[in-house]
């Protein structure tokens, strides 16, 4: 008799541990699958009316490279004296780490989210920073909607200087950083480096503002994939930059800066340890999405463990769907004007119209102007 009794506690307790989180109503009326995710939703629709403006432009490319500077500043080597992760310490510290020479320019991402400290004072400076650049992304298209967990502590301390990538770095140095930060494989290094087809430079060349390292910075597509690998034939700006090489599509006009081709992703494209996976992406739109969702999962939530955190995917807004084009070969380019070290097939890809080199349009919407969000701040 007690034996049995015994038994059906065992199994009343197995059914409670299996049980699935109580799903909840929050304020507005929007379920999510657990209470503590509920004060993401008005943060979300605050994030999109005051900085992102539900585009994939300026606002969205500099919150999705925080994410990055903020989570990768820390270091398995030296331990945690050297920086806590994701963990918001880019905007608790903000005449700090926003400083480090390979941090320039970040001062705009850090400057937009501050405010929002003290308009939504129960998120965590870690969870804003990942959050945001999460849902910044869901405006561009191609994009996969990514992980969010909730529940990162606040940073005690600034990480110290030397942390971030640059892109003089060999391949060699680069690899062992993302080792060492969170044990990132060479696979799940050219993976995040997705996020450079909607990406572009203000600082590498300071002559020209926002110069794109593709064709196509407002999608979320593996055309950067493709053009890294094209041969070089000259510079958008002055030229010969640190950490700049030759681009394939150096031609400008007015506000369209010429695409912008950083010394990192050319080796890393080339590198016999990077370049399968590298031109494994080209035309792979939903590999290359999954993979960064995979990757970016990891790298938001360095310095947590998973386990005490809070899945709050739900709260993600849902990626716009229009699908980006397929990849092609800017006008004028071709198969000849590959430079491949990896030996696997490549695809077969048509070539845009157009007898003149591409001009890159410099806003999503076509113009010269483009919309943009900028708080002045301390960083
Ligand atoms: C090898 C590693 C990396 C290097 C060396 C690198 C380097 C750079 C550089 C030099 C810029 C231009 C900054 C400027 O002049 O304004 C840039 C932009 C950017 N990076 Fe990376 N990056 C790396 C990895 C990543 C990763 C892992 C992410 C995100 C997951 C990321 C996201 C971005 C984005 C979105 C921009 C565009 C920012 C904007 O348009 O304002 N990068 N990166």
């Amino acid at each position: 008799m007690a034996f049995t009794a015994l038994l059906a506690l065992v199994a009343l307790a197995a059914s409670v541990r299996a049980a699935p989180s109580p799903s909840a109503v929050c304020a507005d009326g929007t379920r999510v699958g657990n209470a503590a995710c509920c004060k993401f939703v008005p943060l979300a629709k605050d994030l999109q009316a005051q900085i992102f403006q539900n585009d994939c432009g300026e606002d969205t490319h500099e919150a999705l490279r925080l994410t990055f500077h903020d989570a990768i500043a820390i270091s398995q080597k030296l331990g945690p004296s050297a920086g806590g992760g994701a963990d918001g310490s880019m905007l608790l510290f903000p005449t700090v780490e926003p400083n480090f020479a390979a941090n320039n320019g970040i001062d705009d991402s850090v400057n937009n989210l501050i405010p929002f400290l003290t308009s939504h004072p129960t998120v965590s400076a870690g969870d804003l920073v990942q959050f945001a650049g999460a849902v910044g992304l869901s405006n561009c298209p191609g994009a996969p909607r990514l992980e969010f967990l909730a529940g990162r502590k606040n940073a005690v301390a600034p990480a110290i200087e030397g942390l971030i990538p640059e892109p003089q770095d060999s391949v060699t140095s680069i690899l062992a950083r993302f080792a060492d930060g969170g044990n990132f494989s060479p696979f799940e290094v050219i993976s995040l480096l997705a996020s450079h087809t909607v990406a572009r430079a203000d600082k590498v060349d300071e002559t020209i503002d926002a110069a794109p390292f593709d064709s196509t910075p407002f999608d979320f597509d593996t055309q950067v994939f493709l053009e890294v690998l094209l041969k070089g034939t000259g510079f958008p700006g002055a030229g010969n930059n640190t950490g700049e090489v030759l681009s394939p599509l150096p031609l400008g006009s007015g506000n369209d800066t010429g695409e912008l081709r950083l010394q990192s992703d050319f080796a890393l494209a080339r590198d016999a340890r990077t370049a399968c996976f590298w031109q494994g992406f080209v035309g792979e739109q939903d590999f290359m999405a999954r993979s960064f969702r995979a990757a970016m999962a990891k790298l938001a939530i360095l310095g947590s463990r998973r386990a005490d955190l809070v899945d709050c995917s739900d709260v993600v807004p849902p990626t716009v769907r229009t699908p980006p084009k397929p990849a092609s070969f800017p006008a004028t380019k071709s198969a000849k004007d590959l430079e491949l070290t990896c030996n696997q097939r490549f695809p077969t890809l048509t070539t845009d119209h157009g007898a003149q080199e591409t001009l890159i349009p410099h806003c999503s919407n076509g113009g010269q102007f483009c919309p943009g969000v900028q708080f002045d701040g301390p960083a």
